[in-house]
């Protein structure tokens, strides 16, 4: 890819995927004691840098959309892809909140986390290979410099 901008918005992929991955099998991987609290910071970490890299992609989104004519696929990837932001972020919200719950006692919600962090997990991971092969690849193929300074711009606008 030689836009970086682009790069540099993809690069957090590695690391949510390594996550993603590891929490999908989170049984295998935390069978040990402080299972919970390792969860909750994994959880936490994605509660917290979620929504900024969901932000630099809408934002590419946006600029892409507004400075192009997009084909019917184009404009429903993008559409999907809005979709899963929303979805996404709802889900990190759930998983915070009754992570939350568990710390303050409430155990008996624990089969519920189990089953929200499989079901969160396996979409962000599924989200973002979809993103790699048709969101990435589509905006690098089209994107004008112009419009990837003005991403540029408005990324660096976002307080993080
Ligand atoms: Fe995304
Ligand atoms: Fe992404």
């Amino acid at each position: 890819m030689k836009k970086s901008v682009l790069n540099y918005i993809l690069g957090f992929h590695t690391e949510y995927k390594e996550k993603a991955l590891l929490m999908i099998d989170f049984e295998k991987v935390f069978s040990n004691t402080g299972i919970i609290s390792k969860l909750q910071d994994i959880i936490r970490f994605f509660h917290e840098h979620i929504p900024v890299h969901f932000k630099y992609e809408e934002i590419a989104m946006d600029v892409f959309r507004q400075g192009s004519v997009l084909a019917a696929n184009e404009e429903q990837l993008i559409t999907r892809i809005l979709n899963e932001h929303q979805l996404i972020r709802k889900q990190f919200t759930l998983l915070n909140d009754l992570s939350e719950n568990i710390k303050n006692g409430r155990q008996e919600m624990k089969g519920q986390l189990a089953e929200l962090i499989k079901d969160t997990f396996k979409m962000l991971f599924d989200h973002a290979e979809l993103e790699e092969v048709s969101l990435f690849p589509l905006l690098d193929a089209k994107l004008t410099e112009e419009q990837l300074r003005i991403i540029q711009k408005e990324m660096s606008q976002i307080a993080v």
